[in-house]
C-alpha cells in the first residue's frame, strides 16, 4: 500500500470540520481514512470537536469540559461555515464509530489532552474502539507523551502515534521509547531522514495538513505512510494519475 488519504477532521474544506456531513462527505471522496479529535464533556462523554473553546465552531461559548452532552447537543456545529450546514451538531465518538464500523474506512481518533488532560480519556476511547471491535483498524495519537505511555499500558497490540509539530533529534527515538508505532508530524518537519529512521525503527510516519499539490507530491515522492488533508479528492487524483 502507498501513502494512505486521511480526511483531516472529515473533507473539511468543503463541509464543517468535525461532523457527520464532513464525514460522509469524506467517505463519498473515497479518503482512505478520516482523522477526528476527541475530548470529553462535563460528564465524560466522548464528543467529535477540535478546539477545547466551543466558539469558533459552534454557536456556544465556553469549554467543552463546562457542559454536559445534553446541553452540547444543542449547538449549531454547522451554521459557522454556511447556512446550507446549519443543523449539524457536534458528533458523539459513539455515533461515529457506529458509522464508520462497515465501511472500508481507517480511523485516526486524536486524543485532545495536551492542553486538558482529560482524565480516563485513554480508557474511554479504547473501551469504546474496543466495543465496537474497530481496534484493528484504528490508530490513537495525541500529542501528550504521558497519554502515549496510558495507551501503551491498556494495550500494547494497539496502534499508537505520537503528534508532534516541533524538531527534535531524537524524535525516533524518544518516541520508540514512549511506546509510539507512529509518528503523526506536521508537514515542516517532513525530510527523508526521518522517513528513513523511522523505516529502520519500524514505525509509520504520517504528515499533516497537507492540502497543497507540491506538499502532497513530496509526502508521496518520500513514501510517508499517510497524510491528513482537508481535500482528500484532490491527494485522491494526483495518486490515481501520477503514483498508479
Ligand atoms: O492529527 C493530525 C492533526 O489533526 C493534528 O493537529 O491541530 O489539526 O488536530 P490538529
Ligand atoms: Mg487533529
Amino acid at each position: 500500500m502507498g501513502t494512505e488519504i486521511y480526511a483531516h477532521r472529515g473533507a473539511s474544506k468543503y463541509a464543517p470540520e468535525n461532523t457527520m456531513a464532513a464525514f460522509e462527505l469524506a467517505y463519498k471522496m473515497q479518503a482512505d481514512g478520516i482523522e477526528t479529535d476527541v475530548q470529553l464533556t462535563k460528564d465524560n462523554i466522548p464528543i467529535l470537536i477540535h478546539d477545547e473553546k466551543l466558539s469558533r465552531t459552534t454557536n456556544g461559548i465556553g469549554l467543552v469540559k463546562d457542559y454536559t452532552y445534553h446541553e452540547l447537543k444543542e449547538l449549531d456545529a454547522g451554521n459557522w461555515f454556511g447556512n446550507n450546514y446549519s443543523g449539524q451538531i457536534i458528533p458523539t465518538l459513539e455515533e461515529f464509530l457506529a458509522w464508520v464500523r462497515y465501511k472500508p474506512l481507517k480511523v485516526n481518533i486524536e486524543l485532545k489532552n495536551n492542553k486538558i488532560d482529560y482524565k480516563n480519556l485513554e480508557f474511554i476511547v479504547y473501551d469504546m474502539l474496543k466495543a465496537y471491535k474497530l481496534l484493528d483498524k484504528t490508530v490513537l495519537s495525541t500529542f501528550n507523551p504521558l497519554s502515549v505511555n496510558r495507551l501503551k499500558a491498556l494495550n500494547q497490540y494497539i496502534e499508537i502515534a505520537l503528534l508532534t509539530s516541533r524538531k527534535n533529534k531524537n524524535l525516533v527515538t524518544s518516541a520508540r521509547h514512549l511506546g509510539a508505532n507512529a509518528l503523526h508530524i506536521k508537514y515542516r518537519l517532513l525530510t527523508s531522514r526521518i522517513i528513513e529512521e523511522s523505516k529502520m525503527a519500524n514505525m509509520k510516519v504520517r504528515v499533516y495538513t497537507v492540502n497543497t499539490s507540491p506538499s502532497i507530491y513530496k509526502s508521496f515522492d518520500l513514501g510517508c505512510n499517510g497524510i491528513f488533508t482537508d481535500v482528500p479528492d484532490i491527494a485522491r487524483t494526483i495518486r490515481r494519475e501520477h503514483y498508479p
